[in-house]
């Protein structure tokens, strides 16, 4: 077989052989095919797609790349969730141990983020000592034992989408969905999860920016999914704007905990609430929406969903104690933006908050960049909120002294309006 039959097959828009793509994925994670040739590959995968058939056996290629994790020994039904990413997205750090307080097993790898998205890995290493790299074994020791352990991708995972993606973001190929559901599929499949929630974020601060593209890879996801024996669901969630009020990586964390004790805000909990009660009827641990919400009600309320979550922190390794603590954030530099205007305030970009943040030093423009915890953004007010003229909108927080000029690409983002305007949380649940 060679590849430049491959390609020019692809070009030609011609359906794929099984054996056509392992030899791709084979030959290319071992260095046979060089990158020059995989560009061009996956930039005719870009123009002409891959039909769902293709897809999966791209994705099950990918998966068996590395190695599987096995989760056998619990007889137990492992359950993981995963975002496309957006800004203000902490909902792992709270749903997982809400999840997991009500008996659930989740078993999860993280990304961390880059650009204008944040990534729940650099969010829980803000806090102090918490390991994301944990070995197989101690990942299986901590899920078996507090029945939550969230770490970062083992470079044993998946080596193909590792290879793949690095080459994907320079060559303008990561706007595939088929590429992108082949990415995402493979690592929830090699996880060895087997009850999945995919969160699709859909607005101008995620991959997919509108509803069509969202529904198309959430679609293509559970075909995939359920190709390879997985209980799937699908949520596409609003990210038009940032999720709940906090951008960044400790404040986030803060956000997070917030929200286990009740006080989240309001969006951002209808989304945790959602997502839980997906992933309880999906898991057969509730038989129905409101079954599982006063299963969700009772954790949050008890105080076990919170407790849950020091146990887990400090499982691996997070001094979870600094948390509570109120000098745990607090940022060198505040920069406190003030209303010109009066009337209902209306975030238009999600992505220009989280390149702001990025900016004061929130997250990475490249992936060498550090982060400094500390920086991010707090919505004093949030979109369909009244404000009159000269009050607090917005605080920017960093450890480095805060350029004036971010002020205005916040104004350029938001309006002012005499009426409300329609939000919804979740744009659609699929199964
Ligand atoms: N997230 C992934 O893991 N892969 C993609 O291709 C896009 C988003």
């Amino acid at each position: 077989m060679r590849f430049i039959d491959i390609i020019n097959k692809k070009v030609e828009n011609q359906k794929l052989l099984k054996e056509e793509i392992e030899f791709f994925v084979n030959n290319y994670v071992n260095g046979s095919i060089p990158d020059y040739q995989t560009s061009a590959f996956l930039m005719a995968i870009r123009i002409n797609g891959l039909s769902d058939e293709e897809t999966a056996i791209l994705t099950n290629a990918m998966m068996l790349s590395g190695d599987v994790l096995d989760w056998n020994f619990l007889n137990k039904t492992i359950v993981d969730k995963h975002s496309t990413g957006g800004v203000g997205d902490k909902v792992s750090i709270a749903l997982c141990p809400i999840l997991a307080s009500l008996g659930l097993t989740i078993a999860k790898m993280s990304g961390r983020g880059l650009g204008h998205t944040g990534g729940t890995l650099d969010k829980l290493e803000s806090i102090d000592g918490y390991n994301i790299m944990l070995s197989d074994e101690e990942f299986k020791n901590v899920v078996q034992k507090h029945g939550i352990a969230i770490v970062g991708q083992n470079t044993k995972l998946v080596p193909a989408d590792k290879k793949i993606y690095a080459l994907r973001d320079v060559t303008g190929t990561v706007q595939s969905i088929p590429l992108i559901a082949s990415s995402i599929m493979s690592k929830k499949l090699a996880t060895g999860s087997n009850c999945i929630l995919l969160d699709v974020k859909c607005g101008d601060g995620a991959f997919m920016k509108n509803i069509e593209e969202a529904k198309k890879l959430g679609k293509l996801m559970i075909q995939i999914g359920k190709k390879l024996n997985r209980k799937i669901a699908v949520e596409i969630t609003n990210m038009e704007q940032p999720l709940g009020k906090a951008i960044g990586n400790k404040i986030e964390v803060l956000e997070a905990a917030q929200t286990l004790k009740g006080n989240g805000p309001k969006d951002f909990t209808e989304i945790i609430y959602s997502s839980a009660k997906t992933l309880l009827i999906l898991s057969d641990c509730a038989k129905d929406e409101a079954e599982a919400k006063q299963m969700i009600d009772k954790a949050i309320i008890s105080g076990k969903a919170y407790e849950k979550f020091i146990e887990w922190i400090s499982a691996q390794g997070g001094n979870a104690k600094l948390i509570e603590d109120k000098n745990w954030f607090k940022p060198k530099y505040k920069f406190e933006i003030f209303a010109k205007q009066n009337g209902y305030l209306k975030i238009k970009s999600a992505i220009s908050f989280g390149l702001v943040a990025m900016k004061l030093g929130a997250g990475r423009s490249k992936k060498e960049d550090s982060i400094d915890y500390d920086a991010g953004i707090y919505l004093n007010k949030s979109s369909n909120d009244y404000v009159n003229e000269g009050e607090l909108l917005f605080t920017l927080y960093s450890s480095k002294p805060i350029n004036n000029e971010l002020e205005d690409e916040l104004i350029k983002a938001i309006e002012f309006n005499d009426k409300k305007y329609n939000i919804k949380s979740v744009f659609e649940k699929m199964y």
